[in-house]
């Protein structure tokens, strides 16, 4: 096992959770056929070891990682179901479409940490545990290393063997300007309700976002449920709608998977449209309060909805494949066909949402 010791206070801390209280760390959510919380016991049997190990480092040097990985995971799920198919390069790609502005929101590293995972994982198993799975670990860790609830994950994906396109992608990811009618509808074409949309929107307790996402709320008009300071301070950062820059989701503890999100709505500090409306709406406001003063309480609502996500329309059993390379299919099919849909497939990669 190559676990170093800087991590043996983290596995003791998981250790001791478990032994106290399994049933808090593990949703009674039903797990899908095909899935299983011990998938791997016999085949790799250190694997949550290697990926909790690799990204300790990784976040010790950077830990706003973390959250392009958390993301990285809820798109692979949220268009085509949680097979991998976000991690998909289209071979020839032209780097200039792959680069343009302002969609290129996905972080690079998110990518490469994902295939370097993979390297560590399919070196102490051998090419057992798929792409998929891995993703699905790794925002687990995500979670878990900034600070927030450790929980059981099922496990047992396989990765898929196509794009989604970007018609698909854009019919899947619900955008920064959606009210919450808008986001009741997406999340419940996804078996999500609305205690679901308020937990897995508190994703947004960590990490970042460009301007583009937010601008349409202080111009041209100022959106009235903004905060004024808040508004003041964006309107430095983004001094035109379209500017390069960034901006903390959560103005209070920027790096932490803690319930300041949900602080944050009630003070009119929420940063996209689709954050304000959960508190503006009747429908969704009592949640959003009883998050913001019962932080276990929005824990357990989040592994609930995480693992619910984790598992929508996964690959099992023979179907799809254990990749080699999360970048790539095992076998390139119809090398010159690849056009249409690689191009299109770049697209997913680079949504702005
Ligand atoms: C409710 C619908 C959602 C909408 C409309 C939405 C939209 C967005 C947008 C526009 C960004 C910023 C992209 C950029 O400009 O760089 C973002 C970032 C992020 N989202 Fe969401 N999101 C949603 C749900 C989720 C869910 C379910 C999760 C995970 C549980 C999540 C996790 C994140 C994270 C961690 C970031 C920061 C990424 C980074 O720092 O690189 N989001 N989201
Ligand atoms: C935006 O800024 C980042 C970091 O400074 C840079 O890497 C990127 O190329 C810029 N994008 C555009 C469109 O200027
Ligand atoms: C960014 O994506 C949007 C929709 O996803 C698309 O309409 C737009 O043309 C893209 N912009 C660039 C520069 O690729
Ligand atoms: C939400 O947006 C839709 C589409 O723009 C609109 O028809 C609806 O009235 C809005 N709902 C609320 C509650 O604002
Ligand atoms: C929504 O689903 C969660 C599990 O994710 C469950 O605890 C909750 O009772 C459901 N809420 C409603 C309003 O159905
Ligand atoms: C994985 O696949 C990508 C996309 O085809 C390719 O660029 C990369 O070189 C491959 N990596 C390895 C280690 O083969």
């Amino acid at each position: 096992m190559m676990v170093s010791f800087k991590i043996i206070p983290l596995m003791l801390v998981v250790a001791i959770s478990c032994l106290v209280g399994i049933s808090k760390s593990q949703s009674t959510v039903p797990v899908v056929n095909g899935l299983s919380y011990s998938y791997y016991s016999r085949s790799c049997p250190d694997l949550d070891f290697i990926i909790r190990d690799h990204l300790f480092d990784v976040f010790e040097r950077d830990i706003t990682q973390a959250a392009g990985l958390l993301r990285l995971h809820f798109h692979d799920c949220f268009v085509k179901g949680c097979d991998g198919s976000v991690l998909l390069v289209g071979s020839s790609s032209t780097p200039s479409e792959k680069d343009a502005p302002p969609n290129l929101t996905l972080r690079h590293e998110a990518f490469k940490i994902i295939n370097d995972l993979r390297a560590h994982v399919h070196y102490h198993c051998g090419r057992v545990v798929s792409c998929a799975d891995i993703a699905t670990l790794a925002a687990r860790e995500s979670v878990y290393q900034s600070g927030g609830p450790f929980y059981h994950v099922p496990l047992g994906r396989r990765d898929g063997l196509s794009f989604a396109t970007q018609s698909e992608t854009l019919a899947n990811l619900p955008p920064p300007f959606f009210n919450t009618t808008q986001l009741l509808n997406a999340f419940a074409t996804k078996n999500l309700n609305a205690t679901d949309l308020v937990a897995l929107s508190g994703g947004h307790t960590i990490g970042i976002s460009h301007c583009t996402s937010f601008t349409n709320r202080l111009y041209p008009t100022q959106d009235p449920s903004m905060d004024q300071t808040l508004a003041n301070n964006l309107k430095l950062t983004c001094p035109t709608a379209t500017t390069n820059s960034t901006t903390n989701l959560d103005l209070r503890t920027p790096n932490v998977f803690d319930n300041k999100y949900f602080v944050d709505l009630m003070n009119h500090q929420g940063l996209f449209t689709s954050d304000q409306t959960l508190y503006t709406d009747s429908r969704t406001k009592a949640i959003v309060t009883s998050f913001a003063t019962n932080q276990n309480l929005f824990f357990e609502k989040f592994i609930d909805a995480m693992v619910k996500m984790s598992q929508l329309s996964v690959l099992t059993g023979t179907q799809g494949e254990i990749r080699t390379n999360c970048s790539a299919r095992n076998v390139i099919r119809h090398v010159n066909l690849k056009s249409v849909a690689q191009v299109d497939h770049e697209k997913e990669r680079l949504s702005q949402y």
